[in-house]
């Protein structure tokens, strides 16, 4: 625990207060860069956390954990007991990404990020998608006005742990299965989780499932959404298909307010939803660890992109949001508003979002985003990382 008391997953979080505080509040963050653009993400982001420091009067002792391809094709190890025990005594975790084309897909995927994810409980993929004012937009018209939602991703099942086999591989008698887990437990928690979530916000939960063909666990999830929806009656709750939400997403995206969905629909739908807020680089995420068991884990919702990896064309803005809601899960709340509005800022600037004509290398944009924390001007943030303060002391309760 820090010496605030506060661990960035379950028990948060009220704000411990801006610079000047009698006591120097510290936190232990471990740090994931992973593969591709997943360190030059990261370390753009720890500049910027070098500049919340300074201007909000806390610090962290930061510990590098080589998870990823150079560590598996070294060693042979994905993520062992002796990292997960490290990582647990940490207060929180910001990750970068993982995935090599060196590798065999799915071993570092499967092995590192969704290990991860499932030793340290971290329920919820919390992927907010929201337009920051000035910047650009693939969706013609588009406003910010329009696009603030949150997608509540649940974070420890579905396919992702149904199991599976194959049989006679690489021939045409070839048979492959896969499952798909689905318990009330952790349905129950997600879509808890999005109606207090949605209390805070416009009161409004859409369910996005697929319950006209996977018709077990689409019933599972709409029984689950109608027992909860009876304990709130101030929210109002609907339900769209999956495949009707990628249409939806990009022409209406002001009908949703808190989008609860599994982990599989919350992936993929996540990515459109990063497109609207200008692209795969701006998208941010936290995984939840929801009852203070283990450290939550902050990180961007892109991958490690080996086609523009070690060019300096990457855009840092995904980790530095993911970095303002970790920092709002420490109790940092000052920090994490400014970094979020020095990094909506800073995008509205771009002449593009990715690639070589952003206007200066991941690393500059890391070092302006930087400058924009330390000076005070105003900026735009949203409300999320309040409401979700608010979400994890009911919680607590
Ligand atoms: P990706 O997100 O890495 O890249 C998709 C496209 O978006 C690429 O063209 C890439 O250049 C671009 N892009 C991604 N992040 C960007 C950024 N910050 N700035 C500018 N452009 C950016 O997805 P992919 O290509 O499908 O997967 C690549 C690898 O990453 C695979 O191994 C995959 O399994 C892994 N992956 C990991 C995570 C994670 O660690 N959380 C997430 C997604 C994919
Ligand atoms: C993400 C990624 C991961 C996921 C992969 C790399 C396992 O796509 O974080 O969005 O599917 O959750
Ligand atoms: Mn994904």
């Amino acid at each position: 625990m820090s010496e605030s008391g506060v661990r960035s997953g379950g028990a948060a979080v009220e704000s411990p207060g801006a610079a000047g505080a009698a006591e120097t509040r510290s936190h232990r963050l471990a740090v994931i860069g992973g593969d591709g653009i997943g360190p030059e993400v990261t370390a753009a982001a720890l500049t910027v956390l070098d500049a919340a420091e300074a201007r909000f009067g806390f610090t962290t002792e930061r510990t590098d954990v080589p998870l990823g391809a150079d560590n598996y094709l070294d060693t042979g190890e994905l993520l062992t007991p002796e990292a997960v025990e490290l990582l647990r005594g940490h207060d929180t975790i910001l990750f970068g990404a993982i995935g090599s084309p060196r590798v065999t897909p799915g071993i570092l995927e499967r092995g590192v990020i969704l290990a991860l994810r499932a030793e340290l409980r971290q329920a919820i993929n919390l992927r907010p998608v929201r337009l920051y004012p000035g910047v650009p937009t693939p969706i013609a018209g588009l406003t910010p006005e329009r696009c603030d939602l949150v997608v509540v991703r649940e974070n420890s099942e579905g396919s992702y742990v149904g199991g599976g086999s194959t049989v006679h591989r690489g021939t045409p008698g070839a048979v492959a299965t896969q499952g798909s887990t689905n318990t009330w437990y952790a349905v129950h928690r997600a879509v808890d989780f999005a109606f207090r979530l949605a209390q805070q916000r416009r009161r409004r939960v859409t369910l996005c499932h697929k319950t006209n063909v996977l018709v077990e666990a689409g019933a599972l999830w709409s029984d689950v959404v109608e027992e909860v929806a009876a304990r709130f009656p101030d929210v109002e709750h609907d339900y769209v298909h999956v495949d009707a939400m990628c249409m939806h997403l990009p022409v209406s995206p002001e009908r949703f307010d808190v989008v609860v969905t599994d982990n599989l629909f919350g992936d993929i739908i996540t990515d459109l939803g990063a497109v609207l807020q200008g692209g795969l680089g701006v998208a941010a995420s936290g995984n939840l660890n929801l009852d203070g068991s283990a450290p939550s884990m902050f990180e961007p919702v892109h991958g490690s992109a080996p086609d523009i990896a070690g060019r300096g064309w990457a855009n840092p803005a995904g980790a530095a949001l993911s970095l303002a809601l970790c920092l709002a899960s420490l109790g940092e709340g000052d920090a994490a508003a400014a970094v979020e509005s020095a990094t909506a800022r800073v995008l509205a600037e771009l002449p593009e979002l990715s690639g070589a004509g952003m206007g200066g290398s991941t690393a500059e944009l890391g070092e302006r985003i930087a400058a924009a924390v330390q000076d005070s001007g105003e900026g735009v943030q949203s409300s999320l990382m309040t409401q979700l303060a608010a979400v994890q002391a009911g919680l607590r309760d």
